[in-house]
């Protein structure tokens, strides 16, 4: 009889608890495991705070945003200041000992890019890990799709559709900045799900006058309004991304990010109005979609069918499923996979090119 551990590492995202409850529920029913959980990440691991996980204990989560197991704030095991520790130091033998000492058969580790690559790590030291990617950003390497993202993009559809009609009242035009890090899928499926008339992604270097343009081109079509979605690491031609060079400070970034960079650059320069607005954290909360808790149902199942197989140092991922329409087909690739950067938008993926067919613009050509 098996025993397992789970933990939710790095930022939350919509899902979460269908994974840990799948995880669990699979363990148990499927294969008459045993399953702790680890509070807060690694954190709960160095210190060893953990929870048995109970039928009885996973009941009703589902749709429950955030994660029962409390989140990590980034705790990385091979640099972490525990409290009184004066800085940082490698915690990894702590944690390897920590699995021997409950004797774990497998820890199942529910993280984004920084997470799965501790994982990676901890795996070539001994550490019988297997990884389940989750971010809102959907930009881990490995999997088509990972949960938090579909939840994500309904919250900015949703903002969106609010923004178009106050915007449109007052002629305005409307910057609303989204989560993302380096990568744009938030904006990009956002932008088309919302009707945005100007879509800025990381991917796509912008350039200023092709925005004017573009509203110019707008108001003499009698539009008096634009609504223009810039993800959080959009650049323009030639510059800095302003989420690069500040990294992972989100208060300085939240009122000094791209969209208020913008705002200036194009009240300055335009004779409508120009506001902005940062969703932030309201991108990460909420319920998660039906199509998130399948999803995370479908791949917490699936680790826990790598661990019955043993093929641990592999995560699971989903291929091949961007239009949802045809059931998901689950993969397994190695840990290290992640840690190769994030995985971007293609340029010239399907929905860049059906925005561009559309009339959307990305800032980077002039409107005809
Ligand atoms: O990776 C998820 C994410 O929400 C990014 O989109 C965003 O840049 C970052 O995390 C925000 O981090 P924090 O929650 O620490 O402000």
């Amino acid at each position: 009889r098996k025993r397992i551990a789970v933990l939710t590492g790095g930022g939350d995202a919509p899902g979460l608890n269908a994974v840990i409850r799948a995880v669990t529920k699979a363990a148990i029913l499927d294969h008459g495991w045993s399953v702790i959980g680890f509070r807060d990440g690694f954190e709960g691991v160095i210190h060893d705070r953990w929870v048995e996980l109970t039928l009885d204990g996973v009941r009703g989560i589902l749709p429950r945003g955030g994660t029962i197991l409390g989140a990590s704030n980034r705790c990385n095991p091979f640099s972490y200041a525990a409290p009184g520790d004066e800085a940082p130091r490698d915690y990894s033998s702590e944690v390897l000992r920590r699995v021997e000492q409950h004797g774990i058969d497998a820890l199942v580790v529910i993280g984004g890019d920084g997470t799965l690559t501790v994982s990676h790590h901890l795996h070539t030291m001994g550490a019988p890990v297997v990884g389940v990617p989750k971010t809102i950003d959907n930009d881990v390497r490995g999997t088509e799709v990972t949960f938090g993202f579909d939840t994500a993009v309904n919250t900015v559809t949703d903002a969106i559709d609010k923004l178009h009609t106050t915007a449109e009242s007052h002629h305005r035009v409307m910057i609303v900045e989204v989560m993302g890090r380096t990568t744009g899928w938030i904006a990009l499926h956002s932008g088309l799900a919302g009707g945005g008339d100007v879509i800025l992604i990381p991917e796509i270097p912008f350039k200023l006058d092709a925005i004017r343009a573009t509203i110019r081109r707008r108001q003499a079509l009698g539009r008096h309004f634009t609504i223009i979605v810039v993800a959080e690491g959009a650049k323009p031609e030639g510059g800095e991304a302003i989420y690069e060079k500040v990294g992972h400070l989100p208060y300085e970034r939240r009122y000094g990010g791209i969209g208020e960079w913008l705002r200036r650059e194009l009240a300055a320069t335009i004779t409508q109005e120009v506001r902005s607005v940062v969703l932030g954290h309201l991108q990460r909360g909420g319920s998660p979609t039906a199509r998130d808790r399948v999803l995370g149902s479908v791949l917490g199942a699936a680790a826990v069918d790598l661990i019955a197989e043993g093929a641990l140092g592999y995560m699971v991922g989903v291929s091949g499923d961007l239009a949802g329409q045809r059931p998901y087909s689950v993969v397994s690739v190695p840990l290290s996979e992640p840690s190769r950067g994030p995985r971007h938008v293609p340029v010239d993926h399907s929905a860049v090119r059906t925005a561009r067919e559309i009339g959307i613009s990305f800032g980077d050509v002039m409107p005809e």
